[in-house]
């Protein structure tokens, strides 16, 4: 059923996605993860696909960037079409002093600066956490691919251009890995949802140190995620 943002039909999507931010990286991992993928929704050119991998029904789609964008589309995913475990691929920027570029993170809790999952439970500084099953297949397949993975919590901004430069290191010395900004709206939809989630991201730059990864770099530490994502899912 066609909802505002998904034109798909009824049982297009896997119970199990894949949420890049960039159009561009879903259609890429369809390309190149998915066999026989279809194009399900391209509403606002938000598109989506399912195919299978290894055998498995499994499907792909963009959400375009930050909580709000993030979090209509997991919430219509979840709601009309049946979707489960939903695991984000994205980049991050690194905070942490250990992390170096092209390190893929997965995120065992994300702090906020954002009021946005505060309405959600007045009163309670609520903490948002990823599915523990998720999260713990995502570190078995880590360590038996030999991908350095490291798993920690992150901070899920609003503000790309952050006017408090303090806040980082601010986070940095409480032992937060790094900085995107989707990760705290999924958990907190799927937790309310009843559903599965896990954002693993890969460190594209540094916030701290100021340095950013070239491009070669980007494909190779892209391929490394999304086989941790498609290893979190079982796949
Ligand atoms: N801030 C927020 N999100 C990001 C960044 C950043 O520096 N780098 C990659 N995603």
């Amino acid at each position: 059923m066609p909802t505002p943002h998904i034109s798909a039909a009824d049982g297009d999507f896997a119970p199990d996605i894949l949420l890049p931010g960039d159009p561009r990286r879903a259609t890429r991992i369809a390309e190149t993860f998915l066999d026989d993928a279809r194009l399900v929704t391209e509403v606002r050119g938000i598109v989506g696909y399912t195919g299978t991998y290894q055998g498995r029904p499994m499907s792909v789609m963009a959400t375009g960037m930050g909580m709000p964008s993030a979090t209509i589309y997991a919430t219509e995913l979840i709601r009309y079409y049946g979707v489960r475990r939903l695991v984000r691929v994205g980049t991050v920027g690194g905070i942490h002093p250990d992390l170096e570029l092209g390190d893929v993170v997965a995120a065992s809790a994300a702090h906020t600066d954002s009021d946005m999952t505060a309405h959600r439970l007045p009163g309670v500084h609520y903490s948002h956490a990823p599915s523990f099953a998720l999260l713990r297949a995502a570190a078995d397949f880590a360590d038996e691919a030999g991908v350095r993975l490291r798993v920690g919590p992150v901070l899920t901004s609003d503000a790309f251009y952050h006017p408090d430069a303090t806040l980082v290191p601010r986070l940095a010395a409480y032992g937060t890995l790094a900085v995107e900004m989707e990760a705290a709206g999924l958990y907190a939809v799927a937790a309310a949802e009843g559903v599965e989630a896990l954002m693993v991201g890969t460190v594209s730059d540094h916030v701290v140190r100021g340095d950013s990864l070239p491009s070669e770099g980007r494909e190779k530490t892209f391929a490394a995620m999304v086989s941790v994502a498609l290893g979190a899912l079982g796949a």
